[in-house]
């Protein structure tokens, strides 16, 4: 049976693809940042996922506003990714595995959420740089299956909704009948707004206490509204919707084992955490 070791989940600005493509990990400005993948690394090393699930939201390669899905899985053998315009290289393919993607397209239908399915999918710079921060060689060791939240067009998903989508995909993998190591994880975030009166604008308190309550009790976090998410984290920080997806996710006891957190990377809060979901079944129902 699959086995879900654990989450991931890391900002994914840009400007992170610029730096690394410029390999400024030593760089004044860059090393707090890049200084929280150390544990990543030796995390990623100790565990050896075969898979990972990721949430992420898409900003106009694959998706654009004239059609955005709500929730979006992937189904694909490869993701490609194209330039999107930001200045950074674009990215290797990434392989995909279609059997596990079907397998939580069935789960989560059966479970009534109405997802798109992809069997076409470009993948953008929230899955490429989260995927480069964590395993910087040559080569990535593990299959994808992308599920896409929209994080852009209002209306919204609520928070409490996506973490029951995580745990409705939770629920899926512990049901796949293949031996893989599966993580799960959530990108974007933290805190960040990029237009209006309220660019630049960052939380340094509001993020903490997502942080502090979202591996030991993540249904506190629903209670705040997407309007009071926007209040409290700016526009763009409502992506830690894909952190709730991928809490939802862990099924078990959960552990944060590490959280590195820098404020600003470009005009942006970053923020790293490494979630262990140990035995203990803490299954809800949908
Ligand atoms: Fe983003």
């Amino acid at each position: 049976m699959a086995k879900i070791i654990g989450g991931v989940a890391t900002t994914h600005v840009p400007a992170i693809g610029k730096a690394i493509a410029d390999k400024k990990f030593n760089d004044p400005y860059w090393r707090p940042f890049f200084g929280g993948f150390d544990y990543v690394h030796y995390w990623l090393a100790r565990e050896k996922p075969d898979v990972a699930v990721v949430f992420y939201n898409d900003h106009g390669l694959n998706f654009f506003l004239d059609k955005l899905p709500t929730f979006a899985v992937g189904a694909a053998s490869e993701y490609r990714n194209e330039d999107e315009g930001w200045g950074i290289p674009v990215s290797r393919s990434i392989a995909g595995d279609p059997a596990l993607s079907w397998h939580i397209i069935n789960a989560l239908v059966a479970d009534e959420f109405d997802i798109t399915m992809c069997q076409d999918m470009l993948i953008d710079h929230a899955v490429t740089i989260p995927m480069t921060l964590m395993w910087p060689g040559e080569k990535w060791p593990v299959k994808i299956v992308p599920i896409s939240i929209n994080t852009v067009q209002h209306p919204l998903p609520s928070m409490k909704r996506c973490l029951k989508l995580g745990r409705s995909v939770g629920r899926a993998l512990e049901s796949y009948p293949q031996d893989l190591r599966v993580m799960v994880v959530g990108t974007g975030g933290l805190s960040h707004q990029l237009d209006g009166k309220r660019a630049g604008f960052v939380n340094k308190e509001f993020d903490s206490l997502c942080m502090d309550a979202l591996a030991g009790d993540p249904d506190t976090l629903t209670l705040y509204s997407i309007h009071d998410v926007v209040e409290e984290a700016g526009a763009q920080g409502v992506e830690f919707l894909n952190w709730m997806a991928m809490r939802g996710a862990l099924t078990g006891r959960v552990t944060e084992v590490h959280r590195n957190y820098h404020i600003p990377i470009s005009n942006t809060a970053a923020a790293t955490v490494v979630y262990e979901n140990g035995d203990g079944a803490e299954r809800r129902a949908a």
